[in-house]
Parts: C-alpha cells; structure tokens; sequence
C-alpha cells in the first residue's frame, strides 16, 4: 500500500479554551518533491501561544487558519528526499511546514539546523522563537546588570523560564511567579531561581512580591507602563506603577553566552508548560 502523510487540520473554531475536537487527524497523499524542492520528515512541531489568536477570526497581523486547513506551526525535521542543489538527504531543517508529517520545500523559510551543536528538538524551543524572546527581551530591553533582581511573571512558560537563566548568568537575583505549587517547585528546584511564588494564592500579592524580592516597604517597583505581567491583578498594578519607560530598543549583534539548561525544548520533560515541542511519533 502506498505510504500516506499524516495532517492535523483545524476542524473547529474554537470557544473558549481548545478542545482536542477543534483539531482532526486526517490521511493524505504523500507528497513528491519536484525539481528544486526537497521533502522532510518533520520531527517536532511548535505549540506556542500565538496560535490560539491564529484560530480564531480576530483579525491580527496573520491571516487566521482555515477550517479545513493544516494547523500552522514551528517545525524541525530531516531531509529524506532531495532535488534541491543546496540540501541532501539527511540534512536537518527548520521551518514553519505545520502540523503534518512530510513537507515538500523549496528552501523558501527554511534554515539549516546543525545538530553537532545541539539537539533538534531545541530549534523551536531555546533556540527558536522562545529562546530568541527571551534573551533579546532582557538583554536588550531589559539590560540587566549584575546584582539587580529580576522578576519574571509566567516563569514556568517557555519564554519565562529561559528568561530567569539567562538573567542568572548574567549574575542577577531570579524571582518568578506561576500558577501552581509544581511550577513553584520546579521553578525553585529545576531552573535555579532564587524565590518563587504562587501568584493565585498569593493573598496581598504586591506583599508577597516584595518579599520576593527583598524590597522594603517603601521600595518602588516599577513595570513596563503599557503591559501589565499577565498574573497581576490590576490592583496591584496601581500599587506598583512607576511609570518608568523601558530603554530605547537598539538592537545588537547576538553574543554567545553561558550554557543555559533546557528545559522543555530538551524533549517535552517540563510538565507545566503549554508551550514545547511535539514529537511526530
Ligand atoms: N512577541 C514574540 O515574538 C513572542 C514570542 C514568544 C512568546 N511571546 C509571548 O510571551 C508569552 C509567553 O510565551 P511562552 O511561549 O512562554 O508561553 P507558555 O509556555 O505557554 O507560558 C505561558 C504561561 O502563561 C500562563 N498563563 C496565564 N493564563 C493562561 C491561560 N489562560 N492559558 C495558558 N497559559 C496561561 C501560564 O503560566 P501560569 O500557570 O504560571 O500562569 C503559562 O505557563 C506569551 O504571551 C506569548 O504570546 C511573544
């Protein structure tokens, strides 16, 4: 029999939190690359936050998936296939192919993945998209230096937990807040933070956040004006607000830093996070 691709189309808008029924698996032909193009075995796929503004029909700076459409996606996998002059058969590539097991490409969007240098299933997580906001977002907006407290609401995410270790190499003091005792606990155990709580049964949390982060009383703490940590109540933010615009964006070239641990991007091991990576099979 011939062999079939394997999609995972969206078959549902959905209301509220995704159902596994918004989502079908469905066979397809397997497709043939043509001259030029290559086909890859995709290993992992991406699930990351901004897909659920992909399927629903808010209007947002992407076109929202079809029903019926392949669910899009973050993806890394291996050339099985090729007719493309630049890409041979068991190179490994990055690309944004989608939920399905086999992508034909023409190289458009597609990045060679050395995997002498680190796993394959971290080009979507540490070294992909989360990684890549982690480290430009404190690095270069936030400019931590050493000795300052960092404090990271959505810790345990994907963004927030490379966040916390990056800051730490660079000699800062961590401190998060995630919505559950695990997360709490792994945050503290696993990734090296210094002081984390639980944001839904902090009580008084601009208290708890100044314990936290040993502030006095009369310490001001002070967040980006426009964009509040998802976990802070609004009241707390009046509390909180300092007003104090973040630094001027310059971007900078990318300098290699210490070793950071990976966290779900190594292979799916952290359980607290929405956000990883997905193996085919
Ligand atoms: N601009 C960019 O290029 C870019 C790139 C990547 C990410 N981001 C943004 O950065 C944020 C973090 O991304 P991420 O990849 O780290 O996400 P993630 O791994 O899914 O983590 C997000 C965290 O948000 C918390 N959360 C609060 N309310 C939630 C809800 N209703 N559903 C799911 N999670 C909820 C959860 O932690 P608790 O249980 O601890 O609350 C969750 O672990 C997202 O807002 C994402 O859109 C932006």
């Amino acid at each position: 029999m011939a062999k079939k691709d394997h999609h995972i189309i969206l078959a549902a808008r959905p209301e509220g939190l995704p159902k596994e029924t918004d989502f079908k698996p469905v066979e397809a032909p397997m497709p043939e690359p043509g001259e030029g193009q290559f086909l890859v075995k995709i290993n992992y796929l991406s699930v990351d936050p901004y897909m659920r503004g992909r399927i629903s029909e808010i209007q947002s700076y992407a076109e929202p998936v079809a029903i019926g459409d392949v669910m899009v996606g973050g993806t890394v996998g291996r050339v099985i296939d090729s007719r493309h002059p630049e890409y041979n058969t068991g190179d490994v590539v990055v690309g944004y192919s989608g939920w399905q097991e086999y992508a034909v490409s023409d190289s458009t969007g597609v990045q060679p993945f050395d995997t002498s240098r680190a796993p394959m299933s971290t080009a979507p997580g540490v070294l992909g998209m989360p990684g890549m906001t982690a480290y430009f977002g404190l690095m270069e907006i936030g400019q931590p230096r050493p000795g300052q407290t960092v404090f990271i609401s959505g810790a345990a995410g994907a963004v927030g937990s490379l966040v916390g270790q990056i800051a730490k190499i660079h000699g800062c003091r961590i401190v998060g807040s995630a919505g559950s005792k695990e997360k709490v606990d792994w945050l503290l155990e696993d990734m090296g933070f210094d002081a984390a709580f639980n944001y839904k049964e902090a009580g008084d949390y601009v208290a708890k956040l100044k314990e936290a982060c040993q502030l006095d009383d009369d310490d001001t703490l002070s967040d980006h004006p426009n964009r509040r940590p998802s976990d802070l109540p609004a009241s707390a933010l009046e509390s909180l607000a300092g007003g104090v615009p973040p630094p001027a964006f310059e971007p900078k070239r990318w300098k290699a830093s210490s070793r950071i641990r990976l966290p779900a991007q190594s292979g799916c091991r952290q359980p607290v996070t929405a956000h990883g990576c997905a193996e085919t099979r």
